[in-house]
């Protein structure tokens, strides 16, 4: 059903269960694609359709996430010029993999939610009549699976979203639009990291490795760990960040800018260069033990700055122990001394996102005021482009971050 206005500002909708022809949105096209901040912009494009299985969310609050840092950039994927060669049309991106919502419409054979819901979504989309899901696999592992609002268009940061059913979750009410617009992405796939791969799952007494603890991933992934009982050490490029992972429960901080050994592995058989990394490794697992207080390894560490960082998570990471890795921030070689993986027999694990499992248990938590979404500056909407910035260049503040589109309070 159509609306009786084409357009509405942001803050106005038609009655519900009716959608307008238009809506604002905070757009990227490839001619813009470079530094964030200038990537996006807000313009007026048509509301899209609502299929068979799907909702429309009027969309209050979206989350702001590092993977529309990448579909700013254009690189490494240049998602619309990927979009359009597996036949979409639009040449433009709607980005944003986190919202908070009301489901406005829903199309055929909608299950689990109706009209008016108040919901979070997981951006994890797949075919849920894919074969390989069919047979029994992780829909996270099928051949279908896509990152909605960053390999799929519209995403949140417009005033209306289309999603599946099963990716809607209840929002936790006790959090405000923008609360809980912030966290899905982030919470979600830190679960799945720590608690998705057994049976190097988190247990009582574990030290846990995490970097960029201050960071989306980090601020959750400290009170996952210290919640079960094990033991979260941050690693950060600040005091004030070292300060924000202890208030949130980590044993102790490392700041990063006291070592020098980063980037990529020197060649094994170069004893000099070799001799010269293990030393900086080294005082960086002293540090651990510092914190730690014992000469323990991390049972566990949380990866995804990648290649700056892997060489050292591999050689820290405890005899049979797992480096657990979902993005590679700093670039995509992951250097590996196989002599400390297999003798050690250390496990590298890629992980991605999240089941719909894992975000609702992970969404209880929050709900119950377990686990803090650590929501750290909401934008407004025609920030979105700053917030992006802000994570390219490191200098956004501690926890996750929000913007508002249909609440305007
Ligand atoms: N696959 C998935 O499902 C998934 C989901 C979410 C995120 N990710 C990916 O994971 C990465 C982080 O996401 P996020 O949301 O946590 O981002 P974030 O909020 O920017 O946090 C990342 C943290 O990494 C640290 N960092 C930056 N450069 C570093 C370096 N050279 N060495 C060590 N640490 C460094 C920074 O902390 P300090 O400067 O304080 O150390 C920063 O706070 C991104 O690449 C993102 O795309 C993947």
């Amino acid at each position: 059903m159509r609306a009786t206005q084409d357009l509405y500002e942001l803050g106005d909708a038609p009655e519900i269960g009716t959608a307008p022809k238009k809506m604002y949105a905070s757009l990227i096209r490839r001619e813009r694609y470079g530094q964030p901040v200038d990537a996006f912009r807000t313009e007026v494009v048509d509301v899209p359709p609502v299929g068979r299985g799907q909702v429309l969310v009027k969309v209050m609050a979206a989350g702001i996430n590092y993977n529309n840092v990448w579909a700013a950039l254009g690189s490494p994927l240049d998602v619309i010029a990927a979009r359009q060669k597996a036949g979409a049309t639009e040449d433009f991106h709607i980005g944003g993999s986190d919202l908070s919502g009301i489901v406005w419409a829903v199309g055929e054979d909608v299950r689990g939610v109706k009209l008016g819901d108040e919901v979070v979504v997981l951006a994890n989309r797949w075919d849920e009549k894919a074969e390989d899901i069919r047979l029994g696999g992780d829909p996270t592992w099928s051949t279908s699976q896509r990152v909605w609002g960053y390999e799929e268009n519209y995403g949140s940061f417009a005033q209306f979203a289309v999603v599946d059913d099963y990716m809607c979750h209840p929002k936790p009410a006790r959090l405000s639009w923008a609360e809980a617009a912030c966290y899905m992405a982030t919470a979600a796939t830190a679960y799945r990291q720590l608690f998705g791969w057994p049976p190097h799952t988190v247990r009582p007494g574990d030290p846990v490795l995490i970097w960029g603890g201050a960071g989306g991933l980090g601020c959750i992934a400290i009170q996952l760990v210290r919640h079960v009982g094990g033991i979260p050490v941050a690693v950060v490029s600040s005091e004030e960040r070292g300060e924000f992972c202890l208030k949130l429960g980590a044993e102790g901080y490392i700041d990063r800018r006291k070592f020098g050994h980063w980037g990529r592995l020197p060649d094994t058989s170069d004893d000099e260069a070799m001799g010269r990394w293990l030393s900086g490794a080294r005082a960086f697992g002293r540090a651990f033990w510092d914190v730690l207080g014992e000469r323990r390894s991390p049972r566990i560490v949380l990866e995804h700055s990648g290649a700056d960082t892997i060489p050292t998570s591999l050689y820290l990471c405890d005899n049979g122990g797992m480096v657990v890795l979902c993005g590679g921030t700093t670039g995509y070689n992951g250097d590996v001394d196989l002599r400390f993986l297999w003798m050690r027999q250390k496990r590298l694990q890629g992980s991605h996102v999240a089941t719909a499992r894992e975000a609702r248990e992970v969404t209880r938590l929050i709900d119950q005021g377990i686990i803090d979404p650590c929501l750290s500056r909401t934008f407004d909407f025609d920030e979105i482009g700053l917030a992006h910035q802000l994570i390219h260049d490191n200098r956004h503040p501690a926890g996750n971050m929000a913007a508002r589109v249909g609440d305007r309070g």
